[in-house]
């Protein structure tokens, strides 16, 4: 699995052209990218990054990757992360490493996203799948109630005992449904009408590219 990591990181590191703006995924897969993405920066490539996590802003600084803020951007030329699963409609689930509010943000500036992910990720339904949602922390007990009253299974993301905190300081409840998902859209509204619901891991209708890193170092590219 983790030769398909690398494989996909210099993959979409070899797309990354001259002065562009990259925004930066998070998670092991991201990782693979920002490491092959320094390689070519030490090369002599011109980019400037932005990340959608601390952990992935320290590796890319650690890595010589000049970080821009989101003050100094008009549009983010291309964004590049993983995601935990997809289908061939390029719905994703994503945010099992929890840094899904801030991934959302940069993917939906972007005007290309690369999404990296092992075939294994590529699934037919949603069903069963757990699905995070950021979640405020004031009234979260309210929130949880509200999702369970919906016919949700709903827990929070723990952090061994405690409950998990998300850089943006909130928690995550993460839910998981009983029917399969026939309209994303929809499904995402009603569950960001919830008050206190601040975002979903929920990404779709994106100018997205999923390349589908295989056991056999080849590629399969959803467009
Ligand atoms: C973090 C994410 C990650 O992209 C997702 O969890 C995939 O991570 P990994 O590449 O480690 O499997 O959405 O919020």
């Amino acid at each position: 699995m983790d030769r398909i990591k690398i494989n996909l990181g210099q993959y979409a590191s070899q797309l990354i052209k001259d002065n562009q703006i990259v925004g930066l995924g998070s998670g092991t897969t991201a990782n693979c990218f920002i490491k092959s993405l320094s390689a070519r920066v030490s090369q002599g490539l011109k980019i400037k990054a932005i990340a959608s996590s601390i952990e992935s802003e320290n590796l890319a600084k650690k890595n010589n990757i000049p970080i821009i803020e989101s003050k100094d951007i008009d549009q983010i030329d291309i964004y590049v992360d993983g995601a935990d699963f997809v289908n061939q409609k390029k719905e994703m689930i994503k945010g099992y490493g929890a840094a899904f509010v801030k991934e959302k943000i940069l993917a939906s500036f972007s005007k290309e996203i690369i999404i990296i992910v092992d075939e294994s990720k590529l699934i037919k339904n949603f069903l069963k799948k757990k699905i995070p949602l950021e979640v405020c922390l004031f009234g979260k007990e309210f929130t949880k109630k509200i999702l369970e009253r919906l016919g949700y299974t709903a827990n929070y993301r723990k952090d061994n005992n405690d409950i998990f905190i998300t850089e943006n300081n909130n928690c995550i409840i993460d839910i998981e449904i009983n029917q399969n998902i026939d309209d994303i859209n929809n499904f995402n509204l009603k569950l960001l009408s919830i008050a206190g619901v601040i975002q979903t891991g929920l990404f779709y209708n994106l100018p997205s590219k999923i390349i589908l890193g295989k056991m056999d170092n080849t590629f399969d590219i959803i467009k």
